[in-house]
């Protein structure tokens, strides 16, 4: 059984094939991500309007690769699942009418996916032909689910498979934006995460003392105090006052300024998820932990939970945390295996505001 994914939610077109192999498995036999990341980076964030005619430009091109890739027709493929939200309406839109299109030329059953639990469902691919680090074996139920993404940062108990419950999430900024921001204060380039993590590497994480944001809820997330703890910090070490605006502070901070700032950030964000990882680990005594979206390919962030977290831990291959088809359909099977209900591919419209 092949499903095909379609995912269009932010600037990624990705389209991939996952396959249910005979022993139950999910096998990853395409994945195609074309992003128009280049087109935003002068602007320092991603442009609606640009993401989403890129995503018309690319998709025929995308998923014909997908296809080939995967070296089968369409004719092979079983159902279609695709993106539904949460994500930027533009964007969602293209996916959304691609997949309703297919599904009814090809009569294919069509299922609406939510974007936030499929970064979770990339780390139930476990084979592949195709040049890709994954998990030996898939996760197991109970699993905590730790979604950490540039919209969202979520605890999430799974009992098994569309039964799950909300632990907790953030308050403000998600952890990615918190990324996202900090790179902006220190003038590094979008996407943040890359930026920070990379320059953080020459970085000394001590440099800078920088809070941790104590909530009554032991399972809440809070990143805005960091994020503004940065700017402070960086009007300080700079000599200035906290009047000077942010945009001052690129040709202001040396490189190895930089590089602390990088480094504390990073130190005092993933220890902050680790902390609630770990509370929750000790509290619902999960047999999986996994982590999804594209925080998940910080490797400080990877290093400290395989040090501190009291259970073994598998991560998936980095090209997989951030925005693709091959979660999409990951997902996507689990929903025609479990015979959820189908999508109607006449009346499907993408939702921005989704929510788990
Ligand atoms: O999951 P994703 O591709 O899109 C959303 O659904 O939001 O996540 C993008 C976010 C951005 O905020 C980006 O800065 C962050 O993931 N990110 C990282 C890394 N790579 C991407 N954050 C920390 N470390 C990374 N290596
Ligand atoms: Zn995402």
């Amino acid at each position: 059984m092949k499903v095909l994914g379609l995912e269009t939610s932010c600037d990624e077109t990705g389209v991939a094939v996952v396959e249910v192999a005979s022993n139950g498995r999910l096998r990853l036999l395409s994945n195609i991500v074309a992003s128009s990341l280049d087109l935003h980076i002068q602007y320092g964030g991603v442009v609606p309007e640009i993401a989403a005619r890129s995503h018309i430009e690319v998709m025929l091109p995308v998923m014909q690769k997908a296809l080939d890739e995967a070296g089968c027709s369409w004719d092979d493929i079983d159902a279609i699942a695709v993106t539904q939200g949460a994500g930027l309406l533009g964007s969602l839109m293209i996916g959304v009418l691609t997949a309703r299109t297919l599904a009814i030329a090809l009569g294919k059953p069509l299922y609406a996916v939510n974007h936030v639990e499929g970064h979770i469902y990339a780390n139930f691919l476990t084979e592949t032909a195709l040049n890709y680090s994954l998990p030996q074996s898939p996760p197991e139920f109970p699993m905590l689910g730790v979604i950490i993404s540039g919209g969202h940062t979520q605890l999430v108990l799974w009992e098994d498979h569309f039964k799950y419950r909300m632990l907790g999430q953030t308050r403000d900024d998600a952890v990615g934006e918190a990324f996202d921001k900090v790179a902006r204060i220190l003038g590094l380039p979008y996407p943040g995460g890359v930026s920070v993590s990379k320059l953080a590497e020459q970085g000394d994480p001590f440099a800078f003392k920088l809070p941790k944001a104590k909530l009554d809820k032991p399972y809440e997330f809070s990143f805005s105090g960091l994020k503004t703890a940065v700017l402070r910090a960086a009007q300080e070490v700079t000599g200035n006052d906290y009047s000077l605006p942010s945009t001052a502070l690129p040709a202001l901070l040396t490189e190895r300024q930089k590089a602390d700032i990088s480094a504390s950030f990073q130190r005092v964000a993933c220890d902050t998820l680790v902390e609630k990882v770990i509370l929750a680990h000790g509290e619902f005594h999960p047999r999986s932990v996994i982590i999804g979206g594209g925080v998940a390919a910080n490797q400080e962030l990877r290093r400290q939970l395989s040090e501190r977290l009291p259970l073994p831990i598998e991560y998936t291959d980095q090209k997989l945390c951030t925005d693709n088809g091959a979660m999409i359909a990951a997902l996507g099977a689990f929903h025609h295996l479990r015979q959820r209900s189908q999508a109607d591919p006449h009346t499907l419209e993408p939702k921005p505001n989704l929510v788990m």
